[in-house]
């Protein structure tokens, strides 16, 4: 309804000169609005129509991942669990489709509609080394690399897109705990270790449970070899084709898989920061009974 979008534009235009600013890593800036920091045209817009006008449903399905936690990989996984029964593994729409695609963000698809919610998140040392990695790659040519200890004081202060990390992660967190029946609450760290474990918890929380048949068949194996990283990483459509997730955002889809592994931080980060971010974790995370 028109006059209810136009309330929401008023409401984005009346708000969005009050808002404290922080730097950006790509080239918007972010916004800090309720506690979180996002991109002032790509999230805090669209949150505020989610605000307003989104209703969902008892069968929604949300992935509420903090970016650089593994989206890619659980999408892929959520997608291939819950239309198991839909498509065969030799062509699968994963083979030919980019997990973002399969399973779209909701600001991209606001009318395609799951149930419940699902929290995926990472050691923050890590998710730190991806994100700076990987927002680099999306900075214009002619703008300098932000350097890694920009980028460490930024994720430090909690400026970073819907950051800070640890509200997030203890938000979603504390609401597993609360309504374990709606958020399920994972860990990439988990789903590295355990990947066939963790698939069929997925599989029980969503109310696609796996069959005793479907478990001697490997139906499990089957989804966790077709979303692993070695496989998605080198199919042509993730190699080549770009995402395009709003008119001005356009991301190569190779850019999505990097690494994929446990403690890349190693590689990366002083002992200092290590310390430095060990000790903040250690801090907002005391007495909630999570740990990274
Ligand atoms: P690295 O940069 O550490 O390699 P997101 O999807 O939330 O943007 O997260 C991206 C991170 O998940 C990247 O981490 C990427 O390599 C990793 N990733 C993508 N697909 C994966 C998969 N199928 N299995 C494991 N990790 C995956």
């Amino acid at each position: 309804d028109s006059d209810l979008i136009q309330k929401t534009d008023e409401r984005y235009r009346e708000t969005l000169p009050n808002l404290p600013k922080g730097k950006g890593w790509i080239t918007e800036h972010l916004v800090q609005y309720q506690g979180f920091w996002l991109t002032p045209n790509a999230a805090l817009k669209i949150l505020m129509w989610v605000q307003d006008h989104f209703k969902p449903r008892p069968t929604d399905i949300f992935l509420a991942s903090f970016p650089k936690s593994g989206t890619t990989w659980l999408k892929a996984l959520i997608f291939a669990t819950v239309n198991r029964t839909r498509y065969g593994f030799a062509d699968h729409p994963l083979l030919t489709t980019g997990p973002h695609d399969c399973f779209p963000f909701l600001d991209a698809h606001l009318q395609e509609k799951d149930r419940s919610r699902f929290d995926l998140d990472r050691d923050p040392k890590d998710v730190l080394v991806s994100k700076w990695l990987f927002l680099n790659k999306l900075r214009p040519k002619d703008l300098p690399p932000i350097s890694l200890e920009e980028a460490f004081e930024l994720f430090c202060q909690g400026i970073s897109h819907y950051g800070p990390f640890w509200d997030h992660v203890l938000g979603y967190w504390e609401g597993s705990l609360e309504t374990p029946e709606k958020i399920l609450f994972l860990k990439y760290e988990d789903l590295k270790k355990e990947p066939l474990v963790v698939v069929k918890r997925l599989g029980d929380f969503l109310g696609y449970p796996f069959s005793l048949e479907e478990e001697s068949k490997g139906v499990v194996e089957e989804i966790v070899k077709l979303c692993s990283f070695e496989n998605l990483s080198t199919l042509e459509v993730n190699k080549v084709s770009e995402q395009k997730f709003s008119k001005d955002t356009i991301i190569d889809n190779r850019h999505f898989f990097r690494k994929g592994k446990v403690g890349d931080w190693k590689t990366y980060l002083t002992t200092e920061m290590v310390e430095r971010l060990d000790e903040i974790t250690y801090e907002k995370l005391l007495g909630s009974g999570l740990v990274f």
